[in-house]
Order: C-alpha cells, then structure tokens, then sequence
C-alpha cells in the first residue's frame, strides 16, 4: 500500500481472523516502532511481543477496554519507565504516541488491523509479561487480520471537519 493509502485506511480493529501473522511482518512492525523519533532521542520503550493465546487472553483483562486483544494475532506491550517527574511522564507519553502510530501504520501498509487499549491492572500486566517493578506498561497495541472488512482507504472518517481543526496563520 502507499504511505497514504496506508494512512487513510488504518482504523481500530477489533476483531480478528485467526491467522498468525508472519515473523516478517511482525519483524516489519517492531521496526517501525524502533524507528519512531523521541525527545533528544532517549527512546524511553521497550516493547513485549505476545503471541501466545492463553497470555493475550490475560492481557486482554488489564482494562475493560482492551477485550479485542484476546482474539489478536499479537500484541505489543509498551513499557517505560515509571517516572516520578510529571515532565518524564508526558515526554514520554507522547513519545510512545509517535511509536504507536508509526506501528499502526506500519500494519496497515501490510494490510494488517491494529488496536489500542490502555491498561489499567498494572499489577496483571507485570505479572504477565514478567515486568521488573520499576517498569509500567502504559499502552498495548494489539495487530491482527481484520475480521469484519479488509483495510482500505476511508473515504469519509468519523472526524471534526478538517476547516474547524485547522486554523490558518491565526486561531
Ligand atoms: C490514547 C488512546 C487510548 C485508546 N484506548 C483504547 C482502549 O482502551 N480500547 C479501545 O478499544 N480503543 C482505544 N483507543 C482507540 C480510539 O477509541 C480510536 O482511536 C478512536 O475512536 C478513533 O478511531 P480510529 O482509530 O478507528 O480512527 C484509544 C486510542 C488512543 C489514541
């Protein structure tokens, strides 16, 4: 897929077809997420990658919004550090946003469906990737083949008009 086509039809997926994804496209993915810029590029992550059945079933339970990571091909845990500094924290929130995105999109060009979901249990996400205490898990994003509808490009998203988001040389 082109960048922008990739761009256009990335949208959550949440839910899945039962096909694995290759170790290429999961190499593909990580990647991306490698790759993504961060403040003075300090590249606070560190992903977990799981695959197995019976543990995305247990981390599908870390936040009641993130049942779609059951049925996931896979799902990558990103994890930083549990900063004490406010600063620290938003940094590398937002870093992990950029991270994120470029992953999703990443899947999308393979035609593959991606997902957020926030996790609440920190407790459950560390005893199930086996996290040291001072990590935390702050996003999980879960990739798979769409179940309802292959990825294309969205011709009209469910978005504020683009004329009221943009403003142009004032507010
Ligand atoms: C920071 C963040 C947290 C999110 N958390 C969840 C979540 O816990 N569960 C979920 O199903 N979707 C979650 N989403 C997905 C959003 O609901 C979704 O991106 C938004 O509705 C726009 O839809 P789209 O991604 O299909 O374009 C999250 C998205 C972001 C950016």
């Amino acid at each position: 897929m082109e960048t922008w086509d990739a761009i256009r039809a990335r949208r959550n997926v949440r839910e899945f077809t039962d096909q694995p994804l290759s170790e290429r496209e999961l190499a593909r993915i990580l990647e991306a997420g490698w790759r993504a810029p961060s403040s003075r590029n300090w590249q606070p992550w560190d992903y977990v990658v799981v695959t197995a059945r019976e543990q995305l079933r247990e981390l599908s339970e870390v936040w009641r919004g993130g049942g779609h990571i059951a049925h996931a091909a896979a799902a990558v845990a990103l994890v930083v550090d549990d900063y004490a500094e406010a600063r620290d924290r938003e940094i590398a929130a937002y870093d992990l946003g950029q991270a994120s995105l470029q992953m999703m999109v990443a899947a999308a060009d393979l035609g593959i469906g991606s997902g957020h979901s926030a996790v609440a249990d920190q407790d459950l996400a560390r005893r199930v990737l086996g996290l040291p205490e001072a990590k935390i898990v702050r996003y999980i994003i879960d990739f798979g083949h769409p179940a309802d509808r292959p990825l294309k490009p969205i011709r009209k998203p469910n978005r504020r008009p683009l004329e009221e988001v943009v403003h142009r040389d004032h507010w």
